[in-house]
């Protein structure tokens, strides 16, 4: 039996990587999959593929209008909202002497104000659908400690941990779950230009970051977007309801090791 049948779920930032696969396995159990993100060509090129169970819509998770905009068009095309997944998020890197205020301001508007005031809002909605809901938050190993030269994003992914144990404390009173997923390193377009920025304030060749990082993860390899998918099934359906403001490492041994 399918795990999300009926259901309807929006991701945030799944035009491409670990979102995209989010969708895609949502589809593959049964939902209906909002395709939000900031970029809606590519939002749109991926709906198409992801066939008819897909469908985009433009969100920018740092404008409130944006936000409300997205959630009433989940439940114009479906008719309610099930299940978020706050995906969307920004990377950048700096030593700490050379952070600036701008890419402070940014990192936390996306990755901490995005996640929260979406949450908000969509708790909104499933608290007056009255049959509770499902919320994902995507933290990440850098949220369990710091980096030396990646000090705010981590700051932001510590604070999406945090902000996953009040919300899931406050909102299971109406049996809405909040929880979280912390990836450790995942392949994709997103390591790309991790990669490139860590080749840059290293003075390392392309691709040398990532082979390393690679290297050390217990598992024997980098993460694929696909490794992420069993865990947000489990926290979108029925067999998560006792599972409460956690966030689960699925990152094969990386942050323990
Ligand atoms: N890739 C990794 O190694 C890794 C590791 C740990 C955690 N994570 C987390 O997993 C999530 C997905 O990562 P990914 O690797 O797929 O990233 P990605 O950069 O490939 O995808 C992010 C998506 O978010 C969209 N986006 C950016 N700003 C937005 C905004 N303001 N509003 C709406 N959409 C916006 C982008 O257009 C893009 O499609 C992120 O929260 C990331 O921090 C990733």
């Amino acid at each position: 039996m399918k795990r999300l049948e009926g259901k309807s779920a929006l991701v945030t930032g799944s035009a491409r990587g670990i979102g995209r696969s989010f969708a895609q396995a949502y589809i593959n159990e049964g939902a209906t999959v909002a395709i939000a993100d900031i970029n809606l060509q590519r939002a749109q090129a991926t709906a198409l593929e992801l066939g008819p169970n897909a469908y985009a819509i433009e969100m920018d998770v740092t404008r409130q209008v944006s936000i409300d905009a997205a959630i009433a068009a989940v439940v114009v095309q479906t008719g309610k909202l099930d299940i978020l997944i706050n995906n969307a998020a920004l990377f950048d890197l700096a030593p700490i002497t050379d952070i600036t205020r701008e890419s402070f301001d940014r990192l936390f508007s996306i990755n901490v104000a995005g996640t929260l005031f979406t949450l908000q809002a969509a708790a909104r909605q499933m608290i007056s659908q009255g049959h509770g809901g499902k919320i994902i938050n995507m933290a990440s190993q850098a949220g369990r400690r710091g980096e030396a030269l990646v000090a705010v994003y981590c700051a932001t992914k510590a604070a999406v941990i945090s902000l996953t144990q009040s919300a899931g404390l406050n909102l299971i009173k109406h049996g809405i779950n909040v929880n979280a997923i912390a990836p450790g390193v995942v392949d994709g377009e997103h390591w790309d230009g991790v990669d490139a920025m860590f080749a840059r304030h290293e003075g390392r060749p392309l691709g040398e970051k990532k082979r390393l990082v690679g290297q050390e993860v217990p598992f024997g390899r980098m993460g694929t977007a696909e490794d992420l998918t069993g865990m947000a099934i489990f926290l979108a359906s029925k067999d998560s309801e006792y599972v409460v403001a956690q966030t689960y490492n699925v990152d094969g041994g990386n942050w323990l090791s």
